[in-house]
């Protein structure tokens, strides 16, 4: 355990939360400063516990939610052509099960780009896209989605259901976490939700951070590190209840949980089967806990000592995905320029910028087939597959990919 502080409540329950990792000040994970740009960055203790009743993981202290998403917020969901089958495919399930009904309506918080909802309308099926950031509810719109550019909250659920009726499916991946004002949300949902409706959302398992040491996961923007018992729990204090929970590989193994109020549903045998497997593996064990926080001190340090030998040995090594997650890595580790020459990536709001904390410019990855490096060390390690078959000529004239999840290794395929 890391050293004790005053700590707040939890979120969900008001129990006391046992620190547990405390990977110091840290930037937000999405401030890219244009090199030259005056003025301090804001920086916050990105620590974490768990809660002693509920056993919801989650941060201590939190970045302001409207610091977070504005006008400026570069992620783009449709940049993965991984991501984009993917919710093609839920889209797809939902058109044929829970939107099969006479005008269905779905609701989607955090609907980013319109890489989910596109498909729902272009069924004709009613929809609402609630997305805070505005150009990313401009970006949704050209794609032909309807979308209320604002905060989702109790507020908003309530004005979605007197205007719109109530919905049949409330759905949000990589949203539900990213709010610390769940207690409003979820009133909210509960608003909107029809009696027979569904709440599913989709977000990083933290029996996968442990298991893979994937300690990047944790950075500003997500605040809750859900499992299947901490989400059982929070839906039963909000008047819900868990009725299904179905492993996903995407994002480096996720959850899709689904609520339904109680009684109007059968329980899956999966919720069942994950909590016997995470009572197994000890997730809310304190020797657990401190297993993970000294699994992550290693790749740190064996991390810093890779890279510096090659450097000392004069090769070049670059980096491969600016992603939110990459922030903590390399704040974490202290690694900058003078171990990253560059770190290449898609987004274009992106480039040109420098890596939060760290200042290592954002190239286009233009800059890396150009030229290829010596080294890659694969940020985007969650992409794995994508990138290395989209770069398959960097292997073959003889780079070789570094990669930390869940060990440092070298590896060339
Ligand atoms: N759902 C997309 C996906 O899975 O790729 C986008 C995920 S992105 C990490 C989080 C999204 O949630 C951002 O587009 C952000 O603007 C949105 N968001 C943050 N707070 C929100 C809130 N209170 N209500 C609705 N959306 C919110
Ligand atoms: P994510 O881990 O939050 O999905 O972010 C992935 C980042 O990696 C995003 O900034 C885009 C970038 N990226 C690339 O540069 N090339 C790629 O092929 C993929 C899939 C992502
Ligand atoms: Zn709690």
């Amino acid at each position: 355990m890391s050293r004790t502080t005053t700590v707040p409540p939890c979120r969900i329950c008001g129990g006391g939360l046992q620190e547990f990792f405390d990977f110091g000040k840290q930037p937000m994970a999405n401030a890219y400063r244009t090199p030259g740009e005056p003025g301090e960055a804001f920086t916050f203790r990105l620590a974490g516990g768990i809660c002693d009743r509920c056993t919801t993981v989650q941060l201590l202290e939190e970045a302001p939610h409207d610091r977070m998403f504005h006008g400026g917020y570069p992620y783009r969901s449709s940049g993965s052509s991984v991501m984009r089958s993917h919710f093609e495919q839920l889209a797809d399930t939902f058109l044929a099960t829970e939107l099969d009904r006479p005008d269905p309506f779905i609701v989607e918080l955090g609907s980013n780009d319109g890489i989910m909802l596109r498909k729902i309308a272009a069924a004709g099926v009613r929809h609402l896209g609630v997305e805070p950031c505005d150009d990313l509810a401009e970006t949704g719109r050209r794609n032909g989605i309807r979308v209320c550019n604002e905060f989702f909250d109790e507020e908003l659920g309530k004005r979605i259901r007197e205007e719109d009726g109530p919905a049949d499916v409330v759905f949000a991946a990589n949203t539900f976490s990213h709010i610390s004002f769940l207690d409003s949300v979820l009133r909210g949902i509960d608003a909107l939700l029809a009696p027979h409706g569904v709440f599913v959302f989709e977000d990083p398992y933290f029996g996968d951070i442990v298991r893979k040491t994937s300690f990047d996961q944790i950075y500003d923007e997500h605040i809750f590190f859900f499992t299947v018992r901490s989400v059982k729990y929070m839906a039963a204090a909000h008047g819900f209840e868990l009725v299904d929970a179905e492993r996903l590989p995407v994002h480096g193994g996720e959850i899709r949980y689904t609520l339904a109020r109680p009684g109007t549903r059968a329980v899956q045998p999966s919720v069942r089967t994950l909590l016997a497997e995470e009572e197994k593996a000890g997730l809310a064990d304190p020797a657990t806990l401190r297993r993970f926080s000294d699994d992550v001190r290693r790749v740190c340090t064996d991390l810093v000592s890779l890279l510096r030998a090659l450097r000392e040995d004069g090769r070049t090594v670059v980096g491969y995905g600016a992603t939110a997650k990459s922030a903590t890595l390399l704040n974490l580790c202290g690694i900058g320029p003078e171990l990253l020459s560059y770190v290449c990536d898609t987004t274009p709001a992106k480039q040109g910028r420098l890596t939060p904390g760290t200042g290592i410019p954002i190239r286009s990855p233009r800059a890396f087939t150009e030229e290829f490096p010596d080294y890659a060390l694969l940020l985007a390690w969650n992409h794995a597959e994508e990138i290395k078959s989209k770069e398959s000529a960097f292997v073959a004239s003889g780079g070789r990919w570094i990669e930390y999840v869940p060990d440092v290794r070298i590896s060339a395929t």
